[in-house]
């Protein structure tokens, strides 16, 4: 897997994986971590729950107890994970009390041990998600020497954030920034170990960086809060770009693609902001981003806060497309099918919110507005950036709501 999101807790929830995966189909996610004590002692197997649309995905344990991480390994290959993934890098308090995460740094017997353990449970691949080192540890002996003993011990596949954890004097927060990062080294650990697939994580903000990482011949590249914060930026191309395979998605069409599954959440007594929290960066460096964020951010914690609130933030992104064509007496060429201009559960005539709503052309998602007294028609715009937008005059709405198909010429003159 050439690409992954990184595990984040409170983060990368089934909501948070569900939405990166109508950005990439190809990319693996992973799970916040989920101790083995909650899963086999608490038996809190709803920390495994999840869709099968979320897959490819891998469960992230933390747990330093070889039998207990065999046995939660197997509760998480039940629930169908793709990868069970050893948390040996985070240094936060909790997890150091509990002797697992970044403090297995220390101690990578114990590391083979477990891994050890977790093979012999499991048929997926038991992978480990480390840092380069703790403390006043040498890296460039430590490192070679953890890998060494946890490949030997079954672990082909390893994630390495390449910096130091400090386990005491820095916050988890500041673990993630201050201490240097060393990619010389990771890119080393991949010529000393060419069998095991290596991934580095840490500090990548771009795709355009995670492809220099894997022409520089590592296996794989895990990106956390770039992913996280601009999912768009990093997701939405990987298909195309890093995996080969695939196309882009247009942020809008993620937005629709939502839609079904907030309405599904709501109904099962969710709420929305446990959905929309997640998709604030959506448009993270485009046009309209800080309204969008601001929309969703500040209405969806509001009691009955629905799908509406999302449709009508789609809406009002601005229309900053040049008009290419509309609908209207005179116009024929490229048919439009009614169909196409809703998604099942939201019928044009169900979308919008005051003047502001939804729509579907050839399998794209638009914002779209009424417009009152225009008298143009309906009109379809076409940005610099290929992008779809359109605008429904209120005169021809009801109308379209009642008829198989309109025509369209792109050409129409007095478009506007
Ligand atoms: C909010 C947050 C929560 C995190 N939780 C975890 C976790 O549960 N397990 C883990 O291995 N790393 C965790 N991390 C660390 C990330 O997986 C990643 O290693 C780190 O953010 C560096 O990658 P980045 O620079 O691409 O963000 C967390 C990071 C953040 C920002």
């Amino acid at each position: 897997m050439r690409l992954s999101v990184a595990p984040m807790m409170d983060w990368t929830d089934r909501h948070c994986r569900f939405f990166h995966r109508q950005l990439s189909r190809r990319t693996l996610l992973y799970t916040e971590m989920v101790t083995a004590p909650a899963l086999v002692r608490g038996r809190a197997l709803h920390l495994l729950d999840h869709l099968v649309e979320e897959h490819p995905v891998a469960l992230q344990l933390g747990g330093a107890e070889p039998e207990e991480l065999a046995a939660a390994a197997r509760l998480g290959a039940e629930a169908g994970f793709e990868e069970i993934n050893l948390n040996c890098g985070c240094p936060s308090d909790r997890v150091q009390s509990g002797m697992f995460g970044a403090v297995l740094m220390r101690d990578p017997v114990r590391v083979a041990e477990c891994i050890a353990a977790m093979r012999s449970s499991v048929d997926i691949p038991v992978t480990v998600k480390c840092r380069i080192g703790v403390d006043d540890q040498d890296p460039h002996e430590v490192l070679p020497d953890f890998l060494n003993k946890i490949v030997q011990a079954g672990c082909n596949r390893v994630i390495i954030h390449a910096r130091k954890a400090w386990l005491k004097g820095l916050s988890p927060k500041e673990n993630r920034d201050i201490p240097p990062l060393d990619y010389n080294l990771v890119l080393a650990m991949k010529r000393a170990f060419p069998d095991v697939c290596v991934s580095v994580n840490g500090g990548i903000t771009a795709l355009d960086q995670a492809r220099a990482f894997l022409q520089a011949g590592l296996d794989s590249v895990m990106i956390g809060r770039a992913a996280y914060h601009q999912p768009a930026d990093i997701l939405a191309t990987a298909d195309r770009d890093i995996h080969g395979d695939g196309s882009v998605r247009d942020p809008r069409d993620v937005v629709a693609d939502m839609l079904p599954y907030i309405e599904r959440h709501l109904t099962a007594g969710g709420q929305l902001y446990q959905v929309t929290r997640h998709m604030l960066g959506l448009f993270a460096g485009r046009p309209g981003a800080r309204q969008w964020r601001r929309t969703l951010s500040e209405g969806a914690a509001r009691p009955g806060a629905g799908p509406d609130l999302v449709v009508a933030a789609l809406a009002a992104m601005p229309m900053d497309a040049a008009p290419v064509g509309r609908i209207g007496a005179g116009c024929s060429g490229t048919e439009v099918s009614v169909d196409a201009w809703s998604i099942p559960s939201y019928p044009v005539s169900r979308t919008f919110d005051g003047d502001r709503g939804l729509c579907r052309h050839a399998g794209r998602a638009f914002g779209c507005r009424r417009r009152r007294g225009s008298g143009c028609g309906v009109f379809l715009r076409l940005s610099g950036a290929g992008l779809w937008r359109t605008a429904i005059d209120a005169d021809v709405f009801g109308d379209l709501a009642g008829h198989d198909h309109r025509h369209l010429d792109p050409l129409c003159p007095g478009a506007q």
